[in-house]
């Protein structure tokens, strides 16, 4: 999926005001497949305008769910006349996210047919995990060149240990297991906030599920569940992408409408390179700080740094003093961008495909781009918006994925960056 649309970007400015955060992209996507789970109407509040909900509501759509926008941010979903054989192989092939629907619909038929996902730039995504956490529920699964053939004579509760963690594999077996006959014990689980939020929300309406924000969760299976009325959380990965942009510029921004609870270590990160900022109840204000000392980064699962914002944060250290080692753990694929922030004037040496070495600062030159990825996007935009010159970026359908109105909240601030349709 690509547009032929381009951002073009003048660099170099400072930026002032207020920037506000939308909902989480990695909520909101979770919770409108749990609405399958029952037939009764999920409202869905401060959901992103983004480009994964419209090909999710696409999915869902196919699938016979009305869906009503009541206003900007805000919809209904009503599942009852969901139907599985309805599913669009060829959207849900193109779009990763949909390998949660596995979930609800496993957890309700016996026989699915399911195209396998595709990789992507930042790394293969297998699906082993998923596959081997549902033989473990009684699913026989066969896979042709095409499709997997999911069958079973309905879920069972099983003890299932991830030998890694994954977000999408702990909320698809979540939404899977909370309507299996018996218990499911999931081990080694992800605990970012959107999954517990998911966790929290199926509690809420009739699930039975133990242990929400630890590492292993117990889940009673029930018959029956409810929806209900939701607010998504404020994305944390679109707020940190604004710190990182608020500190490489020396800009003077106040990020509102998000948790710092849930930024606590890139928040630590920015303190120890010097930044000076403001904490409040559900904003930060980064204040212009100069001389910002590079430090290393290392990717973790949550609530350690977030692969998602590592990016945006390399473009920071290429303003800071110093020498930074970024160590991606979480995808063997997501720092070949890098390769661009040298082709604007970075100093970066690739140590082996998920280690990098920066020395900084340097000045970046604006460059002729194309984003491969949501996250390795938003970097380019940031390394545009403080490079000298002219930035062009395109293949820009990956940023706009992820980020609800960047041109306008940008703009807001001061930016000078505009979307031209080629
Ligand atoms: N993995 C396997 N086998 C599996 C599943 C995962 O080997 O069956 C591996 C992956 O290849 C990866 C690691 O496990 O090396 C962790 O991947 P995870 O499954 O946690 O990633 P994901 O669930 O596919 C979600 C987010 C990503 C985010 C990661 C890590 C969604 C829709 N996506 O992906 O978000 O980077 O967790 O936090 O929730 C983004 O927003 O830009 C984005 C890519």
């Amino acid at each position: 999926m690509t547009n032929m649309s381009k951002y073009v970007i003048q660099g170099g400015k400072t930026l002032k005001g207020t920037i506000s955060v939308s909902g989480a992209k990695n909520m909101a996507t979770k919770l409108m497949v749990a609405c399958l789970l029952s037939d009764q109407v999920m409202t869905l509040k401060n959901v992103p305008e983004i480009e994964d909900v419209n090909r999710l509501l696409e999915v869902l759509s196919d699938l016979g769910v009305k869906i009503n926008k009541l206003h900007d941010n805000t919809y209904q979903l009503d599942p009852k006349h969901f139907n599985p054989k309805n599913l669009n192989m060829e959207l849900v092939s193109k779009f990763r996210a949909s390998i949660l629907l596995l979930g609800p619909l496993l957890a309700q038929y016996q026989e699915i047919k399911f195209p396998h996902p595709g990789g992507c730039t930042i790394g293969k995504r297998p699906i082993d995990m998923f596959i081997e956490g549902f033989k473990k529920m009684g699913v026989t699964v066969s896979i042709d060149d095409k499709y997997y053939i999911f069958r079973s004579n309905g879920l069972q509760g099983a003890k299932i240990v991830f030998p890694q963690i994954t977000v999408t594999g702990t909320e698809t077996l979540l939404l899977a297991a909370v309507k299996a006959k018996g218990i499911t014990h999931l081990i080694n689980v992800a605990q970012e906030p959107e999954v517990i939020a998911l966790a929290e929300y199926l509690n809420k309406n009739g699930a039975k599920i133990r242990g929400v924000g630890t590492s292993v969760l117990e889940i009673e299976g029930v018959n029956n569940l409810q929806n209900s009325e939701v607010e998504i959380i404020p994305d944390r990965i679109e707020a940190g992408s604004f710190l990182a942009l608020a500190c490489a510029s020396n800009s003077n921004l106040k990020i509102t409408n998000c948790n710092p609870d849930h930024l606590q270590v890139p928040l630590t990160l920015l303190e120890q390179m010097g930044v000076k900022m403001k904490i409040g109840l559900n904003e930060i204000e980064i204040l212009a700080s100069k001389d910002l000392q590079a430090l290393n980064i290392k990717t973790h699962e949550y609530p350690g740094f977030p692969t998602d914002m590592q990016a945006p944060f390399t473009v920071l250290m290429t303003q800071a003093f110093g020498q930074s080692l970024i160590h991606e753990t979480i995808f063997e694929g997501r720092l070949f961008y890098t390769d661009f922030l040298n082709r604007m004037g970075a100093n970066i040496i690739m140590c082996d495909p998920q280690r990098v070495l920066l020395t900084g600062p340097t000045k970046l030159k604006g460059k002729k781009l194309e984003s491969p990825d949501l996250r390795a996007g938003i970097a380019m935009v940031i390394a545009g918006l403080i490079a000298e010159g002219t930035t062009e970026i395109e293949n820009i359908y990956q940023i706009e994925r992820g980020y609800e109105g960047l041109i306008d909240k940008l703009k807001a601030v001061g930016a000078n960056i505009i979307k031209k349709n080629d």
